[in-house]
C-alpha cells in the first residue's frame, strides 16, 4: 500500500426533507450573505429552490440568486458570478445543483478569493491561496464535486474544458436527499451512475505498485456492484427510494478519495472525456461510457491480473481460460452491462462522427499541447491518446 493522506471535510446531512436544514448549516458557517447558484430550470421547477431560500431566509440569511449554469459550466458565468458576489458583498456560496452547479461555485469562489484571472488556476499558471466557503444541495448524484477536492470549468474559446484540485474548495457541508434526484431524466440517472462508477474504476486499475491495497479494493469492489445493481433497479424503477440513496452516497465516497487510499490511480479515462465534453459538448458520464472499453483493451495487457480480478469480483465472472481472455470478457461484460443502462459504448452511439482531423485535435489539446502524457496504469502520449480515440469510433 502506497502512503496516503485522507481529508474530508465535508459535512454531510443525508436523508429525506434535509434541504429544510439548509438554512441553519449556512448560518452556522457565519455567513450573512449567499449566492444561491442553481442551474437551467430544474431546481425552480421543482420549488426546490424556493425552499432553499425560505429555509434561509428564515435563518437570518440574505440570498443573491445566479441561475444558468449549463453542464460543462462556462467561465463566462464564472466571470459573471464573481463580479455579481464582489458588487452585492457576498460571504458564502451555496450551490443548488450537480457537478456542474458546484463546480462552477468553486471557480468564483477561487475567484473571490485570489487576485488575477481565475482561469489562471485551470490553465495551471499557479494554485489558488484560499477559496470563499462553499455549501451544497445536491439534486443529481453523479460528479462527486460535493466532497471533491475538483472544479471543472470550460472556456468557450478554444472549447477547453479544464481542472483546479484543491482542498481549499472542499464544500463545508453536502445537505443529500435522495428524494431530489426523482425528477432526473433516466439519461441523466445512467450517466451519473457512469460517472460514480468510473471515479471508483479510475483508482482501481492503477498500476502494480498499488495492489498490496487490498481493503481499499475490498472497498471499492462492493461499492462497484452495488451501483451497478442500483443503476439496473432505477433503469425500471426510477422511484426507487434506496437504489436512489445508494447510488448518492456511493458518488460522494467514489470520489472523495475514500475508494484510493492507498493507490496511485490512472485518470485516463476523464482526460479523454474532457476533451470530448470540451469540444463537443457531450454529458460527462455518457462521454466516459464511450470511451472507457477503447482504453481498456488499449492499456489491459499491462497488467491483464488486474482486468480478471476485475471481471471475478465487480462483474461475477467465472476464468474463461487464459488471465487475458477473463480479462477480455470482464471489458465486454462491463460494455454489456452500459448497454443494459442505455450508455453509449462508442463515439457513434454518443452521437460523434469524429474525423481524422479532430481527432488529432483532441489528442493534441489531452496533452496540454505537447506538455503533458496521461495515465499510469500505461502511460499514454499523443499517439496511444490517437488510437484510442480511433477504436472508439
Ligand atoms: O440545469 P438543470 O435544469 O438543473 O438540469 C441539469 C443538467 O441538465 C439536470 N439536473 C440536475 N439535477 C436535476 C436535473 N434534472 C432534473 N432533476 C434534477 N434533480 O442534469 C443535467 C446535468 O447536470 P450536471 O450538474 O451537469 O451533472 P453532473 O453532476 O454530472 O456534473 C457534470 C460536470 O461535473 C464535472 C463534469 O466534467 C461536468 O462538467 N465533474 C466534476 C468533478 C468534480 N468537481 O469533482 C469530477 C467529475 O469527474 C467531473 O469531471
Ligand atoms: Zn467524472
Amino acid at each position: 500500500m502506497l502512503d496516503f493522506t485522507y481529508y474530508t471535510p465535508t459535512k454531510v446531512v443525508f436523508g429525506k426533507h434535509t434541504e429544510e436544514q439548509v438554512g441553519r448549516l449556512t448560518a452556522e458557517q457565519g455567513a450573512k450573505k449567499a449566492l444561491v447558484h442553481f442551474g437551467g430550470q430544474s431546481a425552480q421547477k421543482s420549488g426546490l429552490l424556493d425552499r432553499v431560500a425560505e429555509s434561509l431566509h428564515a435563518a437570518g440569511v440574505e440570498t443573491v440568486l445566479l441561475g444558468g449554469v449549463k453542464p460543462n459550466p462556462r467561465l463566462s458565468l464564472v466571470y459573471e458570478g464573481i463580479d455579481l458576489c464582489r458588487k452585492e458583498g457576498v460571504d458564502f456560496l451555496l450551490a443548488v445543483g450537480g457537478g456542474s452547479v458546484i463546480d462552477s461555485a468553486k471557480a468564483i469562489g477561487y475567484g473571490l478569493a485570489n487576485e488575477g484571472d481565475v482561469w489562471d488556476f485551470y490553465e495551471k499558471k499557479r494554485q489558488p491561496s484560499a477559496c470563499l466557503p462553499v455549501g451544497v444541495v445536491l439534486t443529481i448524484a453523479a460528479a462527486g464535486s460535493e466532497m471533491s477536492d475538483s472544479s471543472v470549468i470550460t472556456k468557450e474559446e478554444g472549447g477547453l474544458k479544464r481542472s483546479v484540485k484543491s482542498d481549499l474548495s472542499r464544500p463545508r457541508f453536502a445537505v443529500m436527499n435522495p428524494e431530489l434526484t426523482y425528477t432526473l431524466p433516466p439519461y441523466q440517472t445512467a450517466s451519473g451512475c457512469t460517472d460514480i462508477l468510473m471515479h471508483t474504476m479510475e483508482r482501481y486499475f492503477t498500476p502494480r505498485q498499488g495492489q498490496g491495497a487490498e481493503f481499499t479494493d475490498g472497498l471499492a469492489e462492493s461499492l462497484l456492484r452495488t451501483v451497478m445493481a442500483s443503476a439496473r433497479v432505477l433503469r425500471d424503477d426510477p422511484l426507487n427510494y434506496d437504489a436512489r440513496a445508494h447510488v448518492m452516497w456511493a458518488g460522494s465516497l467514489s470520489h472523495n478519495g475514500l475508494t484510493g487510499c492507498g493507490t496511485l490511480g490512472d485518470w485516463a479515462t476523464h482526460q479523454l472525456e474532457h476533451e470530448l465534453g470540451g469540444m463537443f459538448d457531450v454529458a460527462h458520464g455518457a462521454g466516459l461510457a464511450a470511451m472507457w472499453g477503447s482504453w481498456a483493451r488499449y492499456v489491459y495487457r499491462e497488467d491483464p491480473a488486474r482486468f480478471a480480478r476485475f471481471a471475478r469480483n465487480v462483474m461475477g465472472l467465472c476464468d474463461v481460460g487464459s488471465q487475458e481472455q477473463t480479462a477480455l470478457a470482464g471489458i465486454e461484460a462491463f460494455e454489456g452491462f452500459l448497454r443494459d443502462i442505455r450508455m453509449p459504448v462508442n463515439l457513434p452511439q454518443l452521437g460523434l462522427e469524429v474525423t481524422d482531423a479532430q481527432i488529432d485535435e483532441l489528442a493534441y489539446k489531452c496533452t496540454f499541447m505537447g506538455k503533458r502524457t496521461i495515465g499510469s496504469f500505461k502511460v499514454l502520449g499523443e499517439e496511444d491518446i490517437k488510437a484510442i480515440y480511433r477504436m472508439a469510433r
